[in-house]
Order: structure tokens, then C-alpha cells, then sequence
């Protein structure tokens, strides 16, 4: 299905590394027209395996490839990120799914534009190390009963931006952390990234 975009509609790049799960939700969710306010402009991969390039593609989304091993240091990687996103006149960059770090010139230049979907209730099982299946494998070994997910603003702390929105999500008997991921994405991450990035949308134009 074809979306017709408003001309007003915020572009935005969604950063992926993988499975792009969360990038489906919000192609979803703008097919849908739950997406009001802005607009996939581009999709954005540190990796060319990623499989969230093929959903890009299904869907007919611009794609490309900013791989940090093609660049001799971080500066020369944030200048190329950075030039991606100006030269598509990118206004609001979500992560979800971005494995590659960000620096502070690209932090600083999209101050309070940058989101990131993390899959617990931070700032629990956040910071270096915490990332996709390690999360879950960390809130089961803790033991904790209630995890879920959170969207928040991106600064220089990883992990570590203001919260924009959460949800909880429960931890069952016997969870695996493949169980547990699954049901953190259904119960949580997948409703919870359109409706943040509806609300950032809004914020953005009113
Ligand atoms: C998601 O669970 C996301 O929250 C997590 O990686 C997964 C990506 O799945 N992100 C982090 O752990 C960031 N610290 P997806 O590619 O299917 O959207």
C-alpha cells in the first residue's frame, strides 16, 4: 500500500542494524495513517546485512549504508552521518535498532531531534553493553518480575536521555530471553515507538 504524505509531515530517518522490527511498526503504523505528524524520509544502516534494508526496499523507502569500518575514525563517520541526514534534510533521527555509536557533533547538531527505543524501563538495564538480547538475558538473570520498554531523547550518556515514554511489560515464569524479547516488542516496543514519535512530531510543529 502507497502513503500519501501531507506536504507539513516532519522527515525522518530511522537507524537500523538489524531485524528492523520496530522500523515495520512504524512503516505500519504510517500505512495505517497513525503517523500524522511526520514521515520516513530515509532509512539509515550501520551494516549492509541488516534485514530491515529489505522492509526499506518492500516498501519503497530510500535506504542507505553508513558503515563506521568505512571510515578511518569516528570524526570522518560523523561528518558522513551528519551529511546523510542534511543532504535529506532530515529533521527527527529514531533509533531503533542502532547498534553504531553516534558522536557529539552529530548529537549536538540534532539536540532534542535525536530518539532511541530501548528495550527495558531505563534507567534499569541500560548503559554500555545493554542492547537487544543481553537486556533480557540481564532482567532474568536479576530476577526482577516487571521490565517493558522506553523511548528517550538521545544525549552524550548512553542510554542516559530524558524519557519520553514507557511501558512495563511482565517477566513469567519460565521466560527465556528470546520469550521475554518477543513479548517486550509485542506488549511494548511496537506501540510504543509510533505513539513517541507521533508525540515528538507534534511537540515540533506546535
Ligand atoms: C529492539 O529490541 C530494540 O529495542 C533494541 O534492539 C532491538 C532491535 O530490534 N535496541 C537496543 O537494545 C538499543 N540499546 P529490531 O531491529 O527488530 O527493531
Amino acid at each position: 500500500m502507497n502513503v500519501v504524505y501531507g506536504t507539513a509531515m516532519i522527515p525522518m530517518a530511522v537507524l537500523v542494524s538489524g531485524g528492523g522490527t520496530n522500523l515495520q511498526a512504524l512503516i505500519d503504523a504510517a500505512e495505517a495513517g497513525v503517523l500524522s505528524w511526520g514521515k520516513i524520509a530515509l532509512v539509515i544502516s550501520s551494516t549492509p546485512q541488516a534485514y530491515a534494508l529489505k522492509r526499506a526496499a518492500q516498501h519503497r523507502i530510500p535506504a542507505v549504508i553508513v558503515e563506521r569500518n568505512q571510515y578511518h575514525d569516528a570524526a570522518a563517520y560523523d561528518r558522513a552521518m551528519l551529511h546523510t541526514l542534511e543532504a535529506h534534510r532530515i529533521r527527527l533521527v529514531v533509533l531503533a535498532g542502532f547498534l553504531a555509536i553516534l558522536g557529539t557533533p552529530v548529537i549536538q547538531a540534532y539536540k532534542k531531534r535525536i530518539i532511541n527505543i530501548h528495550p527495558s524501563l531505563l534507567p534499569a538495564f541500560g548503559g554500555r553493553g545493554y542492547y537487544g538480547l543481553k537486556v533480557h538475558e540481564a532482567v532474568l538473570a536479576q530476577g526482577v518480575k516487571v521490565t517493558g520498554a522506553t523511548v528517550h531523547y538521545v544525549d552524550e550518556r548512553v542510554d542516559g536521555g530524558e524519557i519520553i515514554v514507557q511501558k512495563t511489560v511482565e517477566v513469567l515464569e519460565g521466560d527465556t530471553p528470546e520469550v521475554l524479547q518477543k513479548r517486550v516488542m509485542e506488549q511494548a516496543e511496537w506501540l510504543l515507538l509510533p505513539a513517541a514519535v507521533e508525540l515528538v512530531c507534534k511537540l515540533d510543529t506546535t
